[in-house]
Formats: C-alpha cells, sequence, structure tokens
C-alpha cells in the first residue's frame, strides 16, 4: 500500500482527507465516527463572530455613537454568547481529548474588530489550528473591492499576530481578481488557503410565492470549481492548497490531487452518503496509487497543475467557443 501521510498547514497528517467544517463536526460523538472511518483530521463547526462577546459590545458601541439601533441586536444577549463561546471551547477540548488525529476550530469573521482575543482561547484550548471563513457580503454599492480586500488582508494578518498556531483562510470564490486576492492572502502569511467555501443561497417557492432555502448539499459536479483554481494557484503561491466543494467520492477525490491540492475538504457526500464514504474514498486513492505504481501520494499531488502541463492555457479557457462555432445540427 502507497504512503498517504500528508503535509498541510503545518500538521501531519495520515491521509490527505478532511472532513470540512458543518453540523457533522460539532460534537464529540460525530468526530470519534468521523475519525473511525478514516478522517486525517476534521475542521469543526464555525463559531461566528456575532456569537463572540466582545464583537457584539463593539458592535453595540459603534452603532450607539452612530446613534442608530440596530434591531437584529436585539436577538443577541450577553447570556447566549458567553453559553456560546464556553461551549465551543469545550468541544474544542473534548475533541482534542477523544480524538487522535489533528483538530482544526472555525472561525466565521467579517472585521478586524475585537473578537481576535478569542483566537488565543483556541489556541489555549487546545486546536492544533485555527480556520478563517471570512466572508463579506459585497452587494453594498458604497463599498469598493479595494476596501473589502483590505479587510480581508487585515483579518490574516491580525490573527497571525495573535496565535502561534498555523491559520487556514478558507475561500469565497466571488472576487473580482480572484487569483491575484488568493496571492495576496499567501504572501499575508496564511499558512494554508481552503478553495473554496460553498453559501446558502435564498431560493424562490413557486406554489407558496415565498422565499426558501436552496440545495444546502453541493452535486458532484461542482468539484470541477476547486478543480481549476487549484491547478492554477499550485504552482503560483508558496502556501498549502485544500480543495473544498464537490467531492464526494474518489474519483474527483484523487483528481483533486493531481490539480495540486494537499488535501480535500469533504462535507456534502459524508451528509448524502454517511461516514462510510470516507473508507470508500480512500480504498480508491490507495486502489489508484497501487494500480499506477506509486508508492506514496505525494507522487501526484500536482501531476497534472497548470505549470506541470504541456499547454497550461488549458485552464485559462473560460469559453466555450470551440463547441458552438461550427455546429449547425444542435436544434
Ligand atoms: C449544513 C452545512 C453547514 C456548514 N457549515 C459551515 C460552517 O460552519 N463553516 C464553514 O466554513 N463552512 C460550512 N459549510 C461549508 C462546508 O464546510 C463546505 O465548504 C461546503 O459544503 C462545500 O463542500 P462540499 O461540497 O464537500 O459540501 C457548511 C456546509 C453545510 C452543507
Amino acid at each position: 500500500m502507497a504512503n498517504l501521510e500528508t503535509q498541510y498547514a503545518g500538521l501531519t497528517l495520515k491521509n490527505p482527507l478532511i472532513v470540512g467544517s458543518s453540523s457533522l463536526t460539532s460534537n464529540a460523538v460525530n468526530l470519534k465516527k468521523l475519525e473511525k472511518h478514516g478522517a486525517a483530521a476534521v475542521v469543526l463547526k464555525s463559531i461566528f463572530e456575532e456569537e463572540i462577546l466582545h464583537e457584539y459590545q463593539d458592535i453595540i458601541a459603534t452603532s450607539e455613537a452612530k446613534g442608530e439601533h440596530d434591531h437584529n441586536l436585539d436577538y443577541f444577549d450577553y447570556k447566549i454568547k458567553e453559553d456560546n463561546i464556553n461551549e465551543y471551547i469545550a468541544l474544542i477540548k473534548s475533541a482534542k481529548k477523544e480524538l487522535s488525529i489533528p483538530v482544526i476550530a472555525s472561525v466565521n469573521c467579517v472585521s478586524s474588530h475585537e473578537w481576535f482575543y478569542f483566537l488565543n482561547k483556541i489556541e489555549q484550548a487546545g486546536a492544533d489550528a485555527v480556520e478563517l471563513n471570512i466572508f463579506y457580503f459585497p452587494a453594498d454599492f458604497n463599498n469598493s473591492s479595494k476596501k473589502i480586500e483590505k479587510k480581508y488582508l487585515k483579518i490574516i494578518e491580525k490573527a497571525k499576530e495573535t496565535v502561534s498556531i498555523p491559520v487556514i483562510v478558507k475561500m469565497s470564490p466571488y472576487f473580482t481578481n480572484l487569483g491575484a486576492m488568493i496571492g495576496k492572502v499567501s504572501k499575508k502569511g496564511a499558512d494554508a488557503v481552503a478553495l473554496f467555501n460553498r453559501f446558502y443561497k435564498p431560493d424562490i417557492d413557486l406554489e407558496k410565492k415565498e422565499i426558501t432555502t436552496a440545495d444546502i448539499f453541493s452535486t458532484p459536479q461542482e468539484y470541477v470549481i476547486p478543480l481549476q483554481w487549484v491547478a492554477l494557484m499550485k504552482d503560483r503561491i508558496d502556501t498549502d492548497l485544500a480543495a473544498s466543494t464537490g467531492i464526494h467520492d474518489g474519483t474527483s477525490f484523487v483528481k483533486l490531487l493531481m490539480a495540486g491540492a494537499n488535501v480535500n475538504y469533504i462535507v456534502s457526500s459524508v451528509f448524502k452518503n454517511g461516514p462510510k464514504v470516507i473508507g470508500e474514498i480512500l480504498d480508491y486513492l490507495n486502489n489508484y496509487l497501487d494500480e499506477n505504481n506509486y508508492q506514496s501520494v505525494d507522487e501526484i499531488r500536482g501531476l497534472l497543475s497548470q505549470g506541470n502541463i504541456k499547454n497550461p492555457k488549458v485552464y485559462e479557457r473560460a469559453q466555450f467557443m470551440k463547441y458552438f462555432s461550427d455546429r449547425k445540427d444542435i436544434i
């Protein structure tokens, strides 16, 4: 059997499969099951910036100073926040106690306000790394892309100053100049970049004429989104890469490694297929490596990244020109 040992964000993992942040990773019982089925690490469910006490105080102070009152804030009270924080710290501690694989904490954040003290608590609780799930919703006409990018970079800078455990940045694909932004995140010192987060989307119920929630799970076709960007970034940045979105089975798992991912995050597939899918994916990887005479997973990592192929432009092709220009028989 080939050697699956993998380096990611300064952590040594027994294989390249990580179960990503979600409700799957929000309690010790689930976490133990994920480890038992072969996960090499887990990213805990995110705690949200708004759940962190100091940030709340800060928002209140700012909105009061501006003479505003945001009614949404009425839903949060101090007690709930303190409970959330204690609960999250307890989750990290119990995960560390119960598991022998690395435990990565996750914070969903949008500002570089006072919530950073919480990163110290995460580190003290024993988390092996922290993932910043940063997302600023870009619908404000008065905000420039430069300003938004600056916010992201400030958060990373402050996180790196605050803790000594590895800092992973989970990014969204929604940047005007995505490649350059990933480059900036890497230069700011992120120990790894996870491409990409996938978000809640609203939908419309035509019968009830109401807003509903779109399917929260990815489809197996979506793996091509991280595949393109992992392949493009692999040789351009000096930072480890995690692929996330649409990796549901062994085939897409191996493809993402070939594109250049150090590790792959799996979420929807575990929801849909149960934790046994972890073992199935690892079996596929092992068989693929054996059948193709590879001794280790490192030998296939980045084999087909942009820098390693004869025609690197294929990863930058965006239009379907070739397929529609001379087809007269389509309709
Ligand atoms: C129910 C659910 C909850 C999630 N919660 C979080 C979260 O708290 N933090 C986070 O960074 N990502 C969260 N995600 C996103 C996943 O970590 C992952 O990036 C996304 O689902 C794409 O991977 P997949 O195609 O394997 O599902 C969540 C996804 C789902 C389906």
